[in-house]
Protein backbone atom coordinates (compact mmCIF):
# COMPACT_ATOMS: atom_id res chain seq x y z
CA UNK A 1 0.00 0.00 0.00
CA UNK A 2 2.91 2.58 0.70
CA UNK A 3 4.35 1.87 -2.46
CA UNK A 4 1.23 2.76 -4.04
CA UNK A 5 0.37 5.91 -1.79
CA UNK A 6 4.39 6.98 -2.65
CA UNK A 7 3.46 6.24 -6.56
CA UNK A 8 0.42 8.23 -6.28
CA UNK A 9 2.14 11.42 -4.89
CA UNK A 10 4.73 11.76 -7.45
CA UNK A 11 2.15 11.36 -10.16
CA UNK A 12 0.15 14.23 -8.82
CA UNK A 13 2.98 16.02 -7.81
CA UNK A 14 4.44 15.60 -11.72
CA UNK A 15 1.12 16.75 -12.82
CA UNK A 16 1.12 19.88 -10.64
CA UNK A 17 4.43 21.18 -11.54
CA UNK A 18 2.89 20.79 -15.29
CA UNK A 19 0.22 22.94 -14.47
CA UNK A 20 1.03 26.46 -14.22
CA UNK A 21 -2.44 27.78 -15.29
CA UNK A 22 -4.52 26.12 -12.67
CA UNK A 23 -2.07 27.45 -10.38
CA UNK A 24 -2.40 31.35 -11.03
CA UNK A 25 -6.16 30.13 -10.60
CA UNK A 26 -5.49 29.18 -7.58
CA UNK A 27 -4.58 32.08 -6.36
CA UNK A 28 -7.35 33.86 -7.66
CA UNK A 29 -9.73 31.64 -6.39
CA UNK A 30 -8.03 31.99 -2.58
CA UNK A 31 -7.59 36.08 -2.77
CA UNK A 32 -11.59 35.84 -4.34
CA UNK A 33 -12.79 33.42 -0.74
CA UNK A 34 -15.06 33.16 -3.16
CA UNK A 35 -15.04 29.17 -2.70
CA UNK A 36 -14.66 29.21 1.23
CA UNK A 37 -16.78 26.87 2.67
CA UNK A 38 -18.60 25.42 -0.31
CA UNK A 39 -19.38 21.79 -0.28
CA UNK A 40 -18.11 20.82 -4.01
CA UNK A 41 -19.08 16.85 -5.19
CA UNK A 42 -16.60 16.32 -8.38
CA UNK A 43 -17.27 12.90 -10.54
CA UNK A 44 -14.54 13.21 -12.81
CA UNK A 45 -12.00 10.36 -14.16
CA UNK A 46 -10.01 10.01 -10.93
CA UNK A 47 -6.63 10.76 -12.12
CA UNK A 48 -3.75 12.73 -11.56
CA UNK A 49 -4.67 16.14 -13.01
CA UNK A 50 -8.23 15.63 -11.82
CA UNK A 51 -6.38 14.90 -8.35
CA UNK A 52 -4.89 18.57 -9.17
CA UNK A 53 -8.13 20.24 -9.89
CA UNK A 54 -10.17 18.90 -6.68
CA UNK A 55 -6.42 19.89 -4.23
CA UNK A 56 -7.25 23.42 -5.92
CA UNK A 57 -10.64 23.68 -4.78
CA UNK A 58 -9.72 22.49 -1.27
CA UNK A 59 -7.15 24.34 -1.37
CA UNK A 60 -9.17 27.46 -1.60
CA UNK A 61 -11.01 26.70 0.70
CA UNK A 62 -13.80 24.45 -0.43
CA UNK A 63 -15.13 21.06 1.09
CA UNK A 64 -14.48 18.34 -1.45
CA UNK A 65 -15.15 14.66 -2.50
CA UNK A 66 -14.08 12.55 -5.45
CA UNK A 67 -16.09 9.74 -6.95
CA UNK A 68 -14.87 8.90 -10.95
CA UNK A 69 -17.39 8.90 -13.98
CA UNK A 70 -16.07 6.05 -15.16
CA UNK A 71 -15.42 2.74 -13.65
CA UNK A 72 -12.35 1.97 -15.78
CA UNK A 73 -10.84 5.48 -15.92
CA UNK A 74 -9.02 5.69 -12.12
CA UNK A 75 -5.53 5.85 -11.71
CA UNK A 76 -5.64 3.28 -8.15
CA UNK A 77 -2.44 4.91 -6.87
CA UNK A 78 -3.64 8.50 -7.56
CA UNK A 79 -6.92 7.43 -5.38
CA UNK A 80 -5.53 5.95 -2.93
CA UNK A 81 -2.81 8.75 -2.32
CA UNK A 82 -5.34 11.27 -2.39
CA UNK A 83 -6.85 10.02 0.39
CA UNK A 84 -4.25 9.00 2.47
CA UNK A 85 -2.00 11.53 2.19
CA UNK A 86 -3.71 14.97 1.06
CA UNK A 87 -6.78 14.03 3.16
CA UNK A 88 -9.07 14.28 -0.21
CA UNK A 89 -12.06 12.08 0.06
CA UNK A 90 -11.82 9.93 -3.06
CA UNK A 91 -14.11 7.22 -3.70
CA UNK A 92 -12.97 5.41 -6.97
CA UNK A 93 -11.09 1.89 -8.27
CA UNK A 94 -10.60 1.11 -11.60
CA UNK A 95 -12.63 -1.76 -12.52
CA UNK A 96 -15.36 -0.98 -10.22
CA UNK A 97 -18.71 -2.63 -11.08
CA UNK A 98 -21.96 -0.53 -11.96
CA UNK A 99 -22.76 -1.06 -8.41
CA UNK A 100 -19.88 0.04 -6.93
CA UNK A 101 -19.91 3.28 -9.24
CA UNK A 102 -23.35 4.47 -8.24
CA UNK A 103 -22.32 3.43 -4.25
CA UNK A 104 -19.45 6.14 -5.10
CA UNK A 105 -21.08 8.55 -6.52
CA UNK A 106 -23.92 8.40 -3.65
CA UNK A 107 -20.73 8.75 -1.46
CA UNK A 108 -19.79 11.95 -3.45
CA UNK A 109 -23.73 13.29 -2.96
CA UNK A 110 -23.73 12.47 0.93
CA UNK A 111 -21.68 15.60 1.21
CA UNK A 112 -24.54 17.87 0.47
CA UNK A 113 -23.03 19.67 -2.11
CA UNK A 114 -23.63 23.31 -3.07
CA UNK A 115 -21.88 22.92 -6.65
CA UNK A 116 -21.59 19.56 -8.74
CA UNK A 117 -18.75 19.08 -11.19
CA UNK A 118 -19.55 16.52 -13.89
CA UNK A 119 -18.80 14.54 -16.82
CA UNK A 120 -21.04 13.08 -18.57
CA UNK A 121 -23.95 14.15 -16.62
CA UNK A 122 -24.31 10.60 -14.78
CA UNK A 123 -24.05 12.75 -10.82
CA UNK A 124 -26.32 15.57 -12.23
CA UNK A 125 -28.71 12.48 -13.33
CA UNK A 126 -28.91 10.82 -10.38
CA UNK A 127 -29.99 14.09 -8.53
CA UNK A 128 -32.80 14.59 -10.56
CA UNK A 129 -34.16 11.03 -10.15
CA UNK A 130 -32.49 8.50 -7.51
CA UNK A 131 -30.70 11.00 -4.90
CA UNK A 132 -33.39 14.54 -5.44
CA UNK A 133 -32.81 14.58 -1.48
CA UNK A 134 -29.61 16.74 -2.18
CA UNK A 135 -31.18 18.36 -4.85
CA UNK A 136 -32.68 21.87 -3.36
CA UNK A 137 -28.83 22.55 -2.03
CA UNK A 138 -27.45 22.68 -5.47
CA UNK A 139 -26.61 25.98 -6.21
CA UNK A 140 -25.26 25.42 -9.87
CA UNK A 141 -23.08 22.35 -11.40
CA UNK A 142 -20.33 22.21 -14.18
CA UNK A 143 -20.42 19.41 -17.41
CA UNK A 144 -16.91 18.51 -18.79
CA UNK A 145 -17.71 17.05 -21.87
CA UNK A 146 -19.90 16.95 -24.98
CA UNK A 147 -22.18 13.66 -24.34
CA UNK A 148 -22.60 15.54 -20.68
CA UNK A 149 -24.03 18.53 -22.27
CA UNK A 150 -25.80 16.59 -25.32
CA UNK A 151 -27.94 14.92 -22.21
CA UNK A 152 -28.45 18.20 -20.40
CA UNK A 153 -29.80 19.81 -23.49
CA UNK A 154 -32.27 16.84 -23.46
CA UNK A 155 -32.96 17.23 -19.80
CA UNK A 156 -33.55 21.53 -20.52
CA UNK A 157 -35.97 20.65 -23.47
CA UNK A 158 -38.39 18.60 -21.33
CA UNK A 159 -38.52 21.37 -18.61
CA UNK A 160 -36.61 18.81 -15.79
CA UNK A 161 -33.41 20.84 -15.28
CA UNK A 162 -33.54 21.85 -12.42
CA UNK A 163 -30.47 24.28 -11.53
CA UNK A 164 -28.02 25.74 -13.80
CA UNK A 165 -24.65 24.38 -15.27
CA UNK A 166 -21.97 25.95 -17.15
CA UNK A 167 -21.40 24.69 -20.44
CA UNK A 168 -17.30 24.04 -19.89
CA UNK A 169 -16.70 22.13 -23.01
CA UNK A 170 -18.07 24.92 -24.75
CA UNK A 171 -15.31 26.84 -24.18
CA UNK A 172 -13.22 27.78 -26.87
CA UNK A 173 -10.02 27.15 -24.18
CA UNK A 174 -11.15 23.79 -23.43
CA UNK A 175 -13.04 22.13 -26.73
CA UNK A 176 -10.35 23.48 -29.29
CA UNK A 177 -8.10 21.67 -27.41
CA UNK A 178 -9.06 18.96 -24.77
CA UNK A 179 -11.30 17.67 -27.52
CA UNK A 180 -8.96 17.98 -30.43
CA UNK A 181 -5.45 17.66 -29.61
CA UNK A 182 -5.83 15.85 -26.29
CA UNK A 183 -7.99 13.08 -27.42
CA UNK A 184 -5.96 13.19 -30.80
CA UNK A 185 -2.44 11.95 -28.62
CA UNK A 186 -4.18 10.04 -25.48
CA UNK A 187 -6.51 8.28 -27.79
CA UNK A 188 -2.77 7.11 -29.64
CA UNK A 189 -1.89 6.71 -26.18
CA UNK A 190 -4.12 4.10 -25.28
CA UNK A 191 -3.81 1.92 -28.29
CA UNK A 192 0.02 2.07 -28.69
CA UNK A 193 -0.11 1.15 -24.74
CA UNK A 194 -2.19 -1.91 -25.29
CA UNK A 195 -1.57 -2.72 -28.80
CA UNK A 196 1.94 -2.53 -29.22
CA UNK A 197 1.09 -2.62 -32.94
CA UNK A 198 1.96 -0.07 -35.61
CA UNK A 199 -0.29 2.87 -37.23
CA UNK A 200 2.42 3.75 -40.46
CA UNK A 201 1.19 2.29 -43.13
CA UNK A 202 -2.42 1.07 -41.98
CA UNK A 203 -5.79 1.84 -42.86
CA UNK A 204 -7.34 3.80 -40.21
CA UNK A 205 -11.18 4.38 -39.86
CA UNK A 206 -12.26 7.26 -37.45
CA UNK A 207 -15.83 7.16 -36.50
CA UNK A 208 -17.47 10.98 -36.37
CA UNK A 209 -15.40 13.96 -37.20
CA UNK A 210 -16.76 16.85 -34.19
CA UNK A 211 -13.54 17.82 -32.11
CA UNK A 212 -11.81 14.89 -31.15
CA UNK A 213 -12.34 13.04 -34.64
CA UNK A 214 -11.10 15.49 -36.14
CA UNK A 215 -8.01 15.27 -33.53
CA UNK A 216 -7.97 11.51 -34.08
CA UNK A 217 -7.56 11.68 -37.65
CA UNK A 218 -5.11 14.54 -37.71
CA UNK A 219 -3.03 11.91 -35.69
CA UNK A 220 -3.31 8.93 -37.70
CA UNK A 221 -2.41 10.76 -40.69
CA UNK A 222 0.56 12.13 -38.87
CA UNK A 223 1.68 8.57 -37.72
CA UNK A 224 1.44 7.60 -41.52
CA UNK A 225 -2.00 5.40 -41.35
CA UNK A 226 -4.53 6.29 -44.66
CA UNK A 227 -7.70 7.54 -43.09
CA UNK A 228 -11.23 7.17 -43.51
CA UNK A 229 -14.14 9.38 -41.78
CA UNK A 230 -17.73 8.14 -41.07
CA UNK A 231 -20.03 10.99 -40.42
CA UNK A 232 -23.86 11.73 -40.47
CA UNK A 233 -23.57 15.34 -40.64
CA UNK A 234 -23.25 16.94 -44.25
CA UNK A 235 -21.53 19.41 -43.48
CA UNK A 236 -18.63 17.84 -40.97
CA UNK A 237 -18.40 15.40 -43.76
CA UNK A 238 -17.52 18.09 -46.58
CA UNK A 239 -15.22 19.09 -44.09
CA UNK A 240 -13.43 15.91 -43.60
CA UNK A 241 -13.16 15.99 -47.27
CA UNK A 242 -11.74 19.16 -47.46
CA UNK A 243 -9.45 18.28 -44.60
CA UNK A 244 -8.34 15.43 -47.12
CA UNK A 245 -9.46 12.14 -45.27
CA UNK A 246 -11.49 9.79 -47.42
CA UNK A 247 -15.58 9.84 -45.97
CA UNK A 248 -17.66 7.10 -46.61
CA UNK A 249 -20.30 4.90 -44.91
CA UNK A 250 -18.99 2.27 -41.98
CA UNK A 251 -20.48 -0.51 -44.44
CA UNK A 252 -17.92 1.17 -47.14
CA UNK A 253 -14.97 1.35 -44.18
CA UNK A 254 -15.30 -1.82 -42.36
CA UNK A 255 -13.86 -4.08 -45.10
CA UNK A 256 -10.67 -2.24 -45.28
CA UNK A 257 -10.32 -1.57 -41.42
CA UNK A 258 -7.20 -1.96 -39.60
CA UNK A 259 -8.11 0.05 -37.03
CA UNK A 260 -11.36 1.28 -36.18
CA UNK A 261 -11.78 4.56 -33.40
CA UNK A 262 -15.26 5.95 -32.49
CA UNK A 263 -15.76 9.37 -31.22
CA UNK A 264 -19.72 10.34 -31.78
CA UNK A 265 -20.85 11.04 -28.67
CA UNK A 266 -23.82 8.14 -30.20
CA UNK A 267 -24.42 4.46 -29.93
CA UNK A 268 -24.17 1.52 -32.58
CA UNK A 269 -21.35 2.70 -34.57
CA UNK A 270 -20.11 -0.11 -34.79
CA UNK A 271 -22.75 -2.45 -35.17
CA UNK A 272 -23.61 -6.57 -36.00
CA UNK A 273 -24.66 -5.89 -39.02
CA UNK A 274 -20.74 -4.67 -39.56
CA UNK A 275 -18.95 -7.58 -38.08
CA UNK A 276 -19.11 -9.55 -41.36
CA UNK A 277 -17.85 -7.01 -43.02
CA UNK A 278 -14.93 -6.18 -40.72
CA UNK A 279 -11.54 -7.99 -41.72
CA UNK A 280 -9.82 -10.47 -39.79
CA UNK A 281 -7.51 -8.79 -37.13
CA UNK A 282 -9.03 -5.26 -37.53
CA UNK A 283 -8.44 -3.62 -34.04
CA UNK A 284 -11.53 -1.79 -32.80
CA UNK A 285 -11.92 1.21 -30.13
CA UNK A 286 -13.71 4.04 -28.57
CA UNK A 287 -12.63 7.58 -27.20
CA UNK A 288 -16.37 8.13 -27.28
CA UNK A 289 -17.60 8.56 -23.21
CA UNK A 290 -19.92 5.77 -22.81
CA UNK A 291 -19.15 2.07 -24.14
CA UNK A 292 -22.36 2.05 -26.31
CA UNK A 293 -20.73 3.22 -29.91
CA UNK A 294 -18.67 -0.32 -30.58
CA UNK A 295 -21.89 -3.07 -29.75
CA UNK A 296 -19.85 -5.09 -27.32
CA UNK A 297 -22.82 -6.54 -26.19
CA UNK A 298 -23.45 -7.66 -29.67
CA UNK A 299 -19.61 -8.92 -30.21
CA UNK A 300 -19.81 -11.08 -26.72
CA UNK A 301 -23.06 -12.92 -28.07
CA UNK A 302 -21.44 -13.17 -32.28
CA UNK A 303 -17.78 -14.50 -30.76
CA UNK A 304 -15.97 -16.15 -28.61
CA UNK A 305 -14.00 -13.68 -26.13
CA UNK A 306 -10.65 -14.19 -24.80
CA UNK A 307 -8.03 -11.74 -22.93
CA UNK A 308 -5.13 -11.55 -24.51
CA UNK A 309 -3.34 -8.66 -23.65
CA UNK A 310 -4.00 -6.22 -20.95
CA UNK A 311 -6.85 -3.91 -22.19
CA UNK A 312 -7.35 -6.56 -25.66
CA UNK A 313 -9.94 -8.80 -26.31
CA UNK A 314 -9.62 -11.25 -28.51
CA UNK A 315 -13.03 -12.06 -30.31
CA UNK A 316 -13.30 -15.57 -32.29
CA UNK A 317 -15.79 -15.60 -34.89
CA UNK A 318 -17.20 -19.22 -36.05
CA UNK A 319 -15.45 -18.94 -39.80
CA UNK A 320 -12.74 -18.34 -37.22
CA UNK A 321 -12.06 -14.85 -37.87
CA UNK A 322 -10.55 -12.68 -34.96
CA UNK A 323 -11.65 -9.26 -34.38
CA UNK A 324 -10.22 -7.05 -31.24
CA UNK A 325 -11.59 -4.62 -28.94
CA UNK A 326 -9.56 -2.52 -26.46
CA UNK A 327 -10.78 -1.57 -23.03
CA UNK A 328 -13.93 -3.11 -23.24
CA UNK A 329 -14.80 -0.52 -25.27
CA UNK A 330 -14.99 2.45 -22.58
CA UNK A 331 -12.59 5.51 -23.31
CA UNK A 332 -9.65 4.11 -24.52
CA UNK A 333 -7.13 6.70 -23.86
CA UNK A 334 -8.41 6.61 -20.30
CA UNK A 335 -9.36 3.05 -19.49
CA UNK A 336 -5.86 2.13 -21.26
CA UNK A 337 -3.74 5.08 -21.38
CA UNK A 338 -3.31 8.05 -19.19
CA UNK A 339 -5.96 10.53 -20.56
CA UNK A 340 -5.14 14.05 -22.04
CA UNK A 341 -1.58 15.48 -21.76
CA UNK A 342 -1.19 17.83 -18.44
CA UNK A 343 -0.84 20.76 -19.99
CA UNK A 344 -4.53 20.13 -22.08
CA UNK A 345 -5.83 19.23 -18.79
CA UNK A 346 -4.39 22.69 -16.93
CA UNK A 347 -6.59 24.89 -19.21
CA UNK A 348 -9.55 22.96 -19.25
CA UNK A 349 -9.07 22.66 -15.63
CA UNK A 350 -8.86 26.27 -15.15
CA UNK A 351 -11.84 26.83 -16.97
CA UNK A 352 -13.26 24.27 -14.41
CA UNK A 353 -11.95 26.48 -11.49
CA UNK A 354 -13.24 29.52 -13.18
CA UNK A 355 -16.77 28.58 -14.00
CA UNK A 356 -17.09 26.84 -10.06
CA UNK A 357 -16.35 30.49 -8.87
CA UNK A 358 -18.42 32.28 -11.25
CA UNK A 359 -21.74 29.75 -9.90
CA UNK A 360 -20.79 30.69 -6.71
CA UNK A 361 -20.31 34.28 -7.29
CA UNK A 362 -23.59 34.56 -10.02
CA UNK A 363 -26.14 31.37 -9.11
CA UNK A 364 -28.67 33.76 -7.53
CA UNK A 365 -29.19 35.46 -11.34
CA UNK A 366 -29.43 32.17 -12.71
CA UNK A 367 -32.58 30.10 -13.54
CA UNK A 368 -32.35 26.66 -14.29
CA UNK A 369 -30.64 26.18 -18.07
CA UNK A 370 -27.38 25.39 -20.04
CA UNK A 371 -25.09 28.20 -19.58
CA UNK A 372 -22.13 28.99 -22.37
CA UNK A 373 -18.74 30.04 -20.02
CA UNK A 374 -18.76 33.67 -20.63
CA UNK A 375 -16.03 35.20 -22.85
CA UNK A 376 -13.90 36.72 -20.37
CA UNK A 377 -13.07 33.74 -18.53
CA UNK A 378 -12.08 32.04 -21.75
CA UNK A 379 -9.89 34.98 -22.51
CA UNK A 380 -8.38 35.08 -18.85
CA UNK A 381 -7.37 31.41 -19.47
CA UNK A 382 -5.90 32.26 -22.95
CA UNK A 383 -3.68 34.76 -21.35
CA UNK A 384 -2.13 33.04 -18.58
CA UNK A 385 -1.47 30.02 -21.18
CA UNK A 386 0.35 32.68 -23.37
CA UNK A 387 2.37 33.74 -20.14
CA UNK A 388 3.04 29.67 -18.95
CA UNK A 389 4.53 29.59 -22.46
CA UNK A 390 6.29 32.61 -22.69
CA UNK A 391 4.58 33.74 -25.71
CA UNK A 392 3.75 37.63 -26.42
CA UNK A 393 1.21 38.87 -29.40
CA UNK A 394 0.49 42.05 -30.76
CA UNK A 395 -1.73 44.51 -29.13
CA UNK A 396 -4.03 46.79 -31.08
CA UNK A 397 -2.94 50.40 -32.27
CA UNK A 398 -5.55 53.10 -31.34
CA UNK A 399 -5.93 53.67 -35.36
CA UNK A 400 -6.35 49.83 -35.68
CA UNK A 401 -9.22 49.68 -32.81
CA UNK A 402 -10.99 52.92 -34.38
CA UNK A 403 -10.96 50.96 -37.51
CA UNK A 404 -12.16 47.96 -36.56
CA UNK A 405 -14.90 50.01 -35.02
CA UNK A 406 -16.18 52.40 -37.64
CA UNK A 407 -17.77 51.73 -41.18
CA UNK A 408 -16.59 54.83 -43.15
CA UNK A 409 -13.17 53.57 -44.64
CA UNK A 410 -13.91 51.04 -47.34
CA UNK A 411 -11.97 50.36 -51.16
N1 LIG B 1 -8.26 13.44 -17.42
C1 LIG B 1 -9.17 13.93 -16.55
N2 LIG B 1 -10.33 14.18 -17.17
C2 LIG B 1 -10.14 13.84 -18.47
C3 LIG B 1 -10.99 13.86 -19.61
N3 LIG B 1 -12.24 14.29 -19.55
N4 LIG B 1 -10.49 13.41 -20.77
C4 LIG B 1 -9.21 12.97 -20.83
N5 LIG B 1 -8.37 12.94 -19.81
C5 LIG B 1 -8.83 13.37 -18.62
Amino acid sequence: MDGLVEKGVMRLEWARSHMPVLAKVKEELKDSGALQGMKISMALHTEAKTGILALTLKEAGAKVRLASCNPLSTDDCVAVALNERYGLETYAKKGESDEEYYQHMNKILDLGPDILIDDGTDAISLVHTKRQDVLEGILGANEETTTGIVRLQAMAKEGVLRFPVMDVNNADMKHLFDNRYGTGQSTFDGIMTSTNIQISGKAFVVGGYGWCGRGIAMRARGMGARVMVTEIDPVKAVEARMDGFDVMPMAMAAPHADFIVTATGCKNIVAPEHFPLLKDGCIMANSGHFDNEIDRVGLDEAAQKRRVRESVDEYLFPDGKKLYLLAEGRLVNLAAGQGHPVEIMDMSFAIQALCAKYMAENHGSLSPAVYKVPEDIDEHVAWLELDSMAIDIDQLTPEQEKYLNSWQEGT
